[in-house]
Formats: C-alpha cells, structure tokens, sequence
C-alpha cells in the first residue's frame, strides 16, 4: 500500500487528499499541518473550509484510508510520495515586497522533509511558486549528506473554490512536471498512476518541471486577464450605452473567445489571481522583461480601478454624498458558494464607502465572521453585520450587490424596498438581478456596464 503524505491542511490540501484518499482506496493518506485547530476541526463534523460535497466524501474515507495529524516528522518518515500545499502568499517584507512569493513555510518544509527522511521521496508541489522553485527544493534536498534520493515534480492545483469537489473529480486536465531522467520518469508515473485511478489517460499532461510551475502561474494570469479585459469594457459601456452582457454575449459565441470568465464584476478576488500575477510580474523583472511585466501588471491595476470604479459610480450617483447613510452590502465572499474572502473585492468597496463616511450593513450567508475580521480594523462603529438580507436592508438608503450569491435574485424585493429610505437605490455589481422588475417596483436601478433604470 502506497502511503501519500501531504503537508499543509488547507483549501488545496484538505479538499484534494479527501478525494485521493476516495478514489484510490488502495492508498493511505495522511494530512498534516501545524496548525492543530485546522487539523482537530477535519477531524470534527464542522470542517475547517465550506465546499459543497466536500464533507460527504470526508466523511466516507476519514479514519479509513484518510488521516489527519499534527505529527509531521513521523508521517514524513513513513511517506512514498509528499504533497507540499503550504500557502505561498505575497512577500510583505523586504526585496520584492508587494511583489514576490513568500516561500518561508515552502523552505520550512523542505527542511523537515530532509531532517525525517530516511527512504527516497517524491516531493510534489502542489503549492503554486515561481518558476524554477523545484530547483531550489533539490538543493536542500540533495546535499543533505543522508543519502536519500528526493524526486521534485510540479503538480499544480487548478481547482476554483465552490467547485473544488467537482473540479478534483472531472478537471479539464491534470498537470505533471518532472525532470527527463530514469529517476525523474518513474517519479511521474508513480503519480500518473495515481490520478489514472479516475482520470482518463489523456487529460493527463506531461511536461518539463518549468513549463509546468510556470502554467499555473499564466493559467491564472490568463483568467484574470479576461475578467480585467471584460471590466475595462464595462467601463466604456457606462460611457455610451451599451450594455456589457449584451456584448459579453456577443464575443463569447465567437468559439475562439469563448463564454467563460468574460462575466463584468466588482472585479476578481480571491487568494490567488492578485498574488500569482504580481509573482509573474517578479519574475518578468528578475529576468529584466520589463515591458512584459508591465503588460501583466496591467491586469491587476485595471482590477483595482474597477473597484473605485464601482464606489465612485454609487457616491456621485446618491447626490455626491454617503455621509450617514446606511448602505446594506449584500454579499462579502469573493465569490458565490464559499465563506472565503480573502482579497474579497468587499474589502476595498467597504473600505472606500467608510472612508467616505456611510453606515454599513454587512450582509452574507456564509462570511459573516469572516467579514468581521477583514474590516476589524477599520470598522469602528460603522459597520454592523447581519446574515438575513431583509434585516440588512432595512432603513437603508442603498443596496449593492458584490457578491453573486444565488439567493439575492429570488428576495422580496416589494418588501425591501417597502423598508428602504427613498429614493431608494440598487447597485448591482454582479448583474445578477432583474433590473427592469426593481425599476418597477420603484428602485433606482445602476447595474454595471449597462444603462441606469432610474426614476429621478
Ligand atoms: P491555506 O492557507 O488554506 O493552507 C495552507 C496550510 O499550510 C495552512 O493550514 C498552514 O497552516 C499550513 N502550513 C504552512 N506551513 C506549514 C508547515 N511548515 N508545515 C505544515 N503545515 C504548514 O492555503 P491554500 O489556499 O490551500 O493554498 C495552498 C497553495 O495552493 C498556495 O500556493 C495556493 O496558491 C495554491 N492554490 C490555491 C487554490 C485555492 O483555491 N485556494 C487553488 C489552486 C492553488
Ligand atoms: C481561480 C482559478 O479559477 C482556479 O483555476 C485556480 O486554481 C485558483 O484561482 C487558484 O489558483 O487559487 P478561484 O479564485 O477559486 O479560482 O475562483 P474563480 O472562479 O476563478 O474566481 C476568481 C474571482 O474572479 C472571483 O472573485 C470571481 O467572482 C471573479 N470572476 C470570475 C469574475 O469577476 N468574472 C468572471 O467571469 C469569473
């Protein structure tokens, strides 16, 4: 029986191990992470992360091929194969602060990796890191003088958050980098052998370890540039008239541009497209590509702008002031379908709206506490939270949606209105709601990137 370790418990580990550990029962799995709270919570009925179908499929391997454990030394030393899916967030400190990949708790593992080991590994990356990292993992790894033989791959992780469930089980592809050696080949069959339990042969790729680490870097990259490219459009259809879904539409049954991630938002959140772009863009200006890092970093200042956008459009739209006014949020996770908020565009929207002095009711179903952590430090009285929209919303001058959670489409919006101070206002950052319907009932209407419906 193969025994697969994976080192660090969270929205990558936790969801990936659970369902290895489900389609090769063959295998023994183990999770670790130092942080004993995460670990004890995988252990509990209350996972540590909201996925949809992820706690049915814990459920079912969990104390049966799948472990979780703050033991990290011992199951190092028992591991054929390693999984490394610590966070990599952006440097805040020093060189290429703002910019480059934090990689301490990458090089904290690999030196635990090398201190417990005492049979050859497979150290697979999961982790998402600059190009040429699996380099810099050989060099511990190897000159430790213990004689083990240590195999590095890049495996990226393409899961979204809210599928993460449906991607791990059918992903469009399965992505492996390894060296072309006798020891580097074997490496990448062993886990081709792994994800061949469930995935066609050739959704799963094969390439040299740096066409694999970088991928992950442009495939995100790629994403978030449609979404900036579609924003920026968004913005010129505020300026004429027309309207952004109508040419979302439009360009998308073009086969060649496709349908996907061309949806105008509030702009892109999420752990990861800020911090892989700004990783891309430190990488272009080590290897002195200025105009390419430029180019790339054009991305995440458009999805900037689209926030300010957003906020500037609602103060200059409520007669140029929100001083006071009560304006209900609905929705602060990144996205639909998970309590996550990290690099929430709500942040920098509820920032901006305190700095001008609104009164804010955050509302959503699954970031509450989240939410309050985000904005502790700045909140100071003037932000209340509140899960139940028809709460939020009363007495408010103002609604903005920004975050596309289903439930928002099928409220009482007669009712909401009814408890709104008017004239009453709808900014709707997801282009989720039917604008004609709340102009009826009497709401002053300002989608994105399509023309206002309103009564004043
Ligand atoms: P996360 O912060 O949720 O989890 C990382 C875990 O690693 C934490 O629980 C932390 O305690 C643990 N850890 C850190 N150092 C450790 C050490 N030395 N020993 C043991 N555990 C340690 O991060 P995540 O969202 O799962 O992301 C992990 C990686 O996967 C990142 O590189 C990210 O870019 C990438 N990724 C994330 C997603 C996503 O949807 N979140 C998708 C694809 C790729
Ligand atoms: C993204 C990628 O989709 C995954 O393939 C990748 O593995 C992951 O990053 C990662 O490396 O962490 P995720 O951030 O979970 O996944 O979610 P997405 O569905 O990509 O959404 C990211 C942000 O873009 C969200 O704020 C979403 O609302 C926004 N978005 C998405 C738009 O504004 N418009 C769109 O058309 C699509």
């Amino acid at each position: 029986m193969k025994t697969i370790l994976c080192i660090g418990a969270g929205y990558v580990g936790g969801p990936t191990m659970a369902v290895i550990a489900k389609q090769c029962p063959d295998c023994r799995v183990v999770v670790v992470d130092i942080n004993a709270e995460r670990i004890s919570q995988w252990q509990s009925e209350t996972l540590p992360i909201y996925e949809p179908g992820l706690t049915e499929i814990v459920h079912d391997v969990v104390n049966k091929n799948l472990f979780f454990s703050t033991e990290i030394g011992e199951n190092i030393e028992k591991a054929d194969i390693i999984f490394v899916s610590v966070n990599t967030p952006t440097k805040t400190f020093g060189e290429g602060a703002g910019r480059a990949a934090d990689l301490q708790y990458w090089e904290k593992t690999a030196r635990q990796i090398l201190t417990h080991s005492k049979s050859d590994k497979i150290v697979v990356e999961k982790s998402t890191l600059p190009v040429r990292t699996a380099q810099a993992m050989e060099r511990i790894l190897n000159n430790g003088g213990n004689g083990v033989h240590f195999e590095v791959l890049s495996n990226p992780e393409f899961l979204a958050e809210g599928t993460a469930i449906r991607d791990l089980l059918h992903p469009d592809r399965i992505l492996i980098g390894g060296h072309d050696t006798e020891t580097g080949r074997n490496a990448v069959q062993s886990l081709v052998d792994i994800y061949a339990h469930w995935i066609p042969r050739e959704r799963i790729l094969t390439t040299n370890l740096w066409s694999s680490e970088l991928s992950k870097l442009v495939a995100n990259a790629f994403l978030a540039q449609r979404i900036s490219s579609i924003n920026s459009v968004s913005a010129i259809c505020e300026a004429t008239e027309a309207d952004v879904t109508e040419v979302s539409a439009a360009i998308g049954s073009d086969s060649r541009i496709g349908n996907k991630f061309i949806h105008a938002s509030v702009g892109f959140g999420g752990s990861c497209f800020q911090k892989d772009i700004l990783n891309l863009v430190y990488l272009c200006e080590h290897y002195g590509l200025t105009e390419i890092a430029d180019y790339w970093h054009q991305v995440v200042l458009m999805n900037h702008y689209q926030k300010r956008r957003f906020v500037n459009r609602m103060i200059k739209t409520m007669f140029n002031t929100v001083v006071d006014k009560r304006i209900a949020i609905f929705g602060f996770a990144f996205k639909a379908n998970t309590g996550d908020t990290r690099e929430s565009p709500a942040i920098a929207i509820c920032k901006q709206l305190l700095e001008e002095r609104a009164h804010l009711i955050v509302s959503d179903p699954k970031a509450i506490d989240n939410a309050r952590r985000e904005l502790g430090d700045v909140a100071d009285g003037t932000v209340d939270y509140e899960v139940d929209p028809y709460v939020a919303a009363a007495d408010a001058h103002a609604i903005a949606i920004v975050t596309e959670w289903q439930q928002y489409q099928s409220l009482d919006y007669e009712r909401i209105y009814k408890a709104m101070v008017k004239p009453a206002f709808i900014f709707d950052g997801r282009n989720i709601l039917d604008h004609k319907a709340l102009h009826a009932i009497g709401f002053n209407v300002y989608p994105l990137g399509k023309p206002e419906l309103a009564h004043l």
